[in-house]
């Protein structure tokens, strides 16, 4: 392996090893209890959510506000689902970091 090899390599290893470890932080959070990567499920699937979010400058924004304080004290509502999604008093809490690392997973899965 020549070294322009070796550096793509550990470049490729370093950003799957961090998406990895946003999966776990979404798992951790138990987003998954109503949110699938692909499914429809009480909530929409995070891959519709990165569909209509894609491009919107306000998207990081709102969608960081959605995550850690629920559809009524954060972005809103935008889906036509009957559930709301709860606010953190229901829910594992999620720092700032934490949301824009999972923003950033979420967007990065639109296809
Ligand atoms: C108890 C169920 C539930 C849990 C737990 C939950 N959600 Fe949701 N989520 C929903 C529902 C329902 C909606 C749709 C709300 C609406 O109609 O705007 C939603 C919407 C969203 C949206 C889209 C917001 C928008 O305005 O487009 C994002 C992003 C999201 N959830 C992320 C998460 C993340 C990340 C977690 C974990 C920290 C999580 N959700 C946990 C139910 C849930």
């Amino acid at each position: 392996m020549d070294r322009v090899e070796k550096i793509l390599l550990i470049l490729m290893l370093g950003m799957s090893t961090s998406s990895f470890a946003d999966v776990n932080l979404v798992k951790d959070k138990q987003c998954m209890q109503c949110h699938d990567v692909t499914a429809e499920r009480i909530g929409p699937s995070f891959q519709r959510i990165a569909k209509r979010w894609k491009g919107n400058p306000v998207a990081e924004q709102l969608l960081m506000s959605t995550i850690q304080q629920g559809t009524q004290d954060g972005g809103g509502q935008h889906w036509s689902s009957k559930a709301n999604m709860p606010n953190s008093q229901e829910r594992p809490l999620v720092s700032n970091d934490e949301a824009k690392r999972i923003v950033k997973w979420i967007m990065g899965l639109s296809v």
